[in-house]
């Protein structure tokens, strides 16, 4: 019924779209890509929060971007969202902080081909800095999010956009941040086993699938968490300089709950589809086979100060390496260009050992 109510806006939406999908996107696969997650796949949402210090907005970040300039990505260049929206031939779905600052753009179409909600800082509980506003967490994006396809509905009217949401990719990155976060906190430590605290992240998380869900999704793609205990912050911890192994084991006891959480979800819901994408192995074999990846040093940082320039971030006194393409770690925490571009190449067309039980390519045509 909303769509009758507002002629013009219906109208326009449905010329630009076949107009879009016939010219511009003529290698298009899925009508639109939406993203929730961390920093992995932020690309500018946190440049809107104005008290956050989770922030990438300052040099040497995006010295590899197409710009030369920093973007709000936590990385040298592009990352996997980034990489993501170019094999399913789309633009990158922009930061939803930069739609709803700029009235014409909410307004007109910026959103048809998907949104950002993702948030560097973000995890899967909310966290406590809610007020301070240092990142969005995940409950606050599928608010967001479901924002977005009420709009959508009101514009196109349910029928086309449910159709539009339904063939859309939901994607969610997020997990990193809570399992550093209870290794760095006595007080979870003390309230949770680590048993107990990964069961809650994976329940909490199938709250928010919910959701997504609700708000008309029916394909996700979903990545488990990577052997973050071997990045450089946590490595320069150790006077061996080796993976932290707690930490480690901390994101395969998660990365468990959560497929077995999807494969009982799938089992309930027969509508929905998922890419899963085990992170951990992938990141795992980058450590264990650099060679084999083209990567020469998976230890330090590129950008940063200290020990394995892993004892401050990239900042713009920072110092950062040349060869930035043999590097996994562009700073203390994040992984560079070169490490999304293949991460997004195995979440694409991975083998099933990698991405199961569908990668993307095969997800897309379901
Ligand atoms: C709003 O978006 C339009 C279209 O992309 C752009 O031309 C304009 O500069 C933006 N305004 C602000 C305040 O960012
Ligand atoms: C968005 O739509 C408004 C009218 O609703 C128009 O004035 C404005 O130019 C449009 N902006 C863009 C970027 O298309
Ligand atoms: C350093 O890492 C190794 C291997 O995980 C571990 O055995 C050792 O206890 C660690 N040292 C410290 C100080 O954490």
């Amino acid at each position: 019924m909303d769509h009758i109510n507002t002629p013009s806006y219906g109208l326009f939406f449905i010329c630009f779209f076949v107009w879009g999908t016939n010219y511009i996107l003529e290698a298009q696969m899925v009508p639109a890509v939406f993203v929730l997650g961390d920093s992995l796949v932020d690309v500018g949402n946190n440049n809107y929060l104005p008290l956050s210090l989770a922030k990438a907005d300052f040099p040497h970040n995006g010295v590899d971007f197409p710009t030369h300039k920093p973007t709000g990505r936590f990385t040298n260049g592009k990352n996997a969202a980034d990489f993501l929206a170019e094999k399913v031939g789309l633009p990158t779905s922009p930061p939803y902080l930069s739609l709803v600052s700029n009235s014409s753009k909410i307004n007109n179409a910026s959103f048809l081909t998907g949104v950002s909600f993702a948030s560097g800082g973000a995890g899967i509980f909310d966290g406590t800095d809610e007020r301070l506003r240092q990142s969005i967490p995940l409950t606050k994006q599928v608010d967001y999010l479901l924002t977005v396809c009420e709009k959508l509905k009101q514009q196109r009217g349910s029928t086309s956009a449910q159709n539009l949401l339904s063939k859309s990719l939901f994607v969610v990155v997020i997990g990193s941040n809570d399992v550093f976060g209870y290794s760095g906190s006595s007080d979870l430590r003390s309230k949770n086993t680590p048993q107990q605290y990964v069961d809650l992240m994976a329940l909490k998380l199938k709250e928010q699938l919910k959701r997504i869900y609700n708000g008309g999704a029916r394909k996700f793609v979903i990545t488990g968490i990577g052997a973050i205990g071997c990045c450089p912050s946590e490595r320069n911890k150790n006077k061996t300089e080796e993976c932290n192994e707690e930490t480690n084991r901390l994101s395969v006891k998660y990365n468990e709950g959560l497929t077995s959480m999807l494969q009982k979800w799938k089992s309930e819901l027969k509508g929905i589809s998922y890419s899963y994408l085990d992170t951990y192995s992938i990141l795992q074999n980058f450590v264990q086979k650099p060679q084999a990846y083209g990567f020469v040093d998976v230890k330090a940082a590129c950008c940063g100060l200290g020990n394995l320039n892993a004892k401050f971030g990239c900042l713009p006194i920072s110092t950062y390496c040349s060869n930035r393409k043999e590097h996994l770690f562009w700073d203390l925490y994040h992984p560079t260009e070169a490490a999304h571009r293949l991460i997004a190449d195995n979440l694409f067309d991975g083998p099933s050992q990698f991405t199961f039980p569908l990668n993307v390519r095969h997800l897309v045509a379901v």
